[in-house]
């Protein structure tokens, strides 16, 4: 007999595994389709976990080298990589199992096994052994996320020309690592191999780092990483790597200006390629049952998530919006919500975008380049750490806090802060954002003392000129 379903959601990353959840918890009778032997998806597995994991450990060497000193403490740290990758992948274990327990207590059934959607209501599961069973379902909803984006004539072999789960798994630490793109991903696990003594060159094709980032952020920014040793190389691009097939020799990458020019030829022991990352709906049948794509191979949707199939919806990464595990789940809750006949939302002014690096950077809302292209007037305050109180006392005065603010309601219209633990400090943002609160509403909100927070209400006093210290 074939089984029935209210709703498969096939993929179980951020926003499948999310969805699957809040629809269960709404009643619903549900399955999950996953092709990878766990679940979590790129981001427990490849992803945003393992990454942090790195991050975290390679920033505990680098402080026991460096700053530890300054506190009396004597360390001279020695790296054990083996170690460090299986603390990496205990978190990775961790973390997947959870999500396993998770989806058992609210008993979604699980299919390993590849999904494609034969029409609209039916989904065909090929299992790892190569059997196919038929699922019927009223509601269908796809949330395959993404891959990799490569360039031609450059060939991922994850071994010594790696995307970033290749970058992820090095068995020793190269000696020189050339990253293609300075994008998120290049910076952060750019970070984690020069902490660990890596020579690492970062090439990139505009004329600055991080597009999408508030430009003066993205300036002090890349300040700090040429301090730590990162080198760029911008306004340029890698027209070629050549020899991986060759074991034990450095390969031999080359570069050209962006517009144009001569190459210049550099030897690299490991090419990180980070360009960005494409939908990934390999093999879904999308054509066959009507779903239709848009010119950058996402799966357009309507504001409710609906594609253009009936039944058929889809979120995460495999649609427009941020690539962001955060957003996937958020996503995955509206149309969790949306399908069991609730008003699920996303509120998509207000989804925050933090890099993991040292400092941290992270953002919600505009920036300056976006509200002056919208003509909206809005006033800036900023606060530096290097006059708050607790970073001085840590020594964590990199970087600063920035809020803009609509001119005429004082509205808080983004907030951009470059700073110690500044991922966390974004919370605080977010909801005022949320709220749609003002500058002087943060600037009246006791924040504890001695608290880097301190800082996000400092440059709220800002905002009207009357910051207490600076
Ligand atoms: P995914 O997590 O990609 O999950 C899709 C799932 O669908 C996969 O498990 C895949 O196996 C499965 N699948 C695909 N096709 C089929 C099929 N036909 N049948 C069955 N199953 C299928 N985001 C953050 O917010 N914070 C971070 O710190 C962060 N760090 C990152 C670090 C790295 C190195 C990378 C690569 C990404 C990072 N991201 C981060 C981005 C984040 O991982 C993605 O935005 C997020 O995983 C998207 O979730 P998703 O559910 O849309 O898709
Ligand atoms: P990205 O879009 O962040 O950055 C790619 C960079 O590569 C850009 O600066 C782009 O200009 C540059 N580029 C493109 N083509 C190039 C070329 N031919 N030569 C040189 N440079 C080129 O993409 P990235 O870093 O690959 O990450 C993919 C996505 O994964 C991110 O956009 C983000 O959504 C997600 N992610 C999020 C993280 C987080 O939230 N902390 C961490 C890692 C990834």
């Amino acid at each position: 007999m074939t089984a029935s379903y209210d709703l498969i959601v096939i993929g179980t990353g951020p926003g499948g595994y999310v969805c699957a959840i809040r629809a269960a918890q709404l009643g619903l009778k549900v399955a999950v389709v996953e092709k990878r032997g766990t679940h979590g998806g790129t981001c427990l597995n490849v992803g945003c976990i393992p990454s942090k994991a790195l991050l975290h450990a390679s920033h505990a060497y680098d402080e026991a080298k460096h700053a530890f000193g300054a506190m009396g403490i004597d360390a001279s740290p020695v790296l054990d990589l083996p170690k460090m990758q299986a603390f990496k992948r205990e978190g990775v274990k961790g973390n997947v199992e959870g999500v396993a327990y998770l989806l058992k207590k609210n008993k979604v059934q699980t299919y390993f096994g590849t999904g494609r959607i034969v029409k609209s209501g039916q989904v065909a599961v090929t299992s790892p052994g190569g059997e196919t069973e038929t699922l019927e379902a009223k509601s269908i909803v796809i949330a395959t996320g993404s891959d990799v984006t490569r360039l031609p004539g450059i060939e991922i072999d994850e071994k010594r020309v790696v995307s970033s789960t290749g970058a992820l798994e090095l068995a020793s630490v190269p000696r020189k690592l050339l990253v293609i793109g300075a994008g998120v991903i290049g910076l952060e696990l750019g970070s984690v191999w020069r902490r660990l003594g890596a020579d690492v060159l970062v090439v990139e094709y505009l004329d600055r780092i991080l597009p999408g980032i508030d430009k003066e952020v993205a300036r002090a920014f890349q300040r700090l990483l040429d301090k730590q040793g990162i080198a760029f190389r911008l306004a340029s691009k890698v027209t070629g790597v050549t020899g991986p097939e060759t074991p034990g020799k450095p390969l031999s990458v080359q570069i050209e200006p962006a517009a144009g020019g001569a190459t210049e030829t550099v030897e690299a022991d490991v090419v990180l390629v980070a360009v960005g990352r494409v939908p990934y709906t390999d093999g879904l049948g999308l054509a066959e049952a009507g779903v239709a794509l848009d010119a950058k191979k996402r799966i357009l949707t309507d504001g409710h998530f609906q594609t253009s199939a009936s039944g058929i919806f889809a979120i995460g990464d495999v649609i427009a919006g941020p690539m962001l595990a955060h957003k996937a789940e958020d996503e995955g809750v509206a149309v969790a919500e949306i399908i069991a006949g609730q008003a699920g939302h996303v509120n998509y002014d207000v989804i925050p975008n933090v890099i993991y690096t040292s400092p941290e950077v992270a953002s919600v809302g505009k920036s300056e380049e976006e509200l002056k292209a919208a003509g909206i007037a809005y006033n800036v305050g900023k606060f530096p750490f290097t006059a708050n109180g607790r970073a001085k006392s840590i020594r964590m005065t990199d970087g600063f806090v920035k809020i803009l603010a609509d001119a005429a309601t004082d509205r808080v219209l983004g907030v951009h802060i470059i700073g110690a633990n500044a991922g966390e400090l974004i919370a605080e943002a977010c909801v005022l954002m949320e709220f749609g609160g003002s500058a002087e509403d943060l600037a009246r909100t006791c924040h504890a003392h001695p608290t880097l927070s301190e800082s996000v209400k400092e440059a709220a006093l800002a905002v009207g000129k009357r910051a207490i210290h600076f």
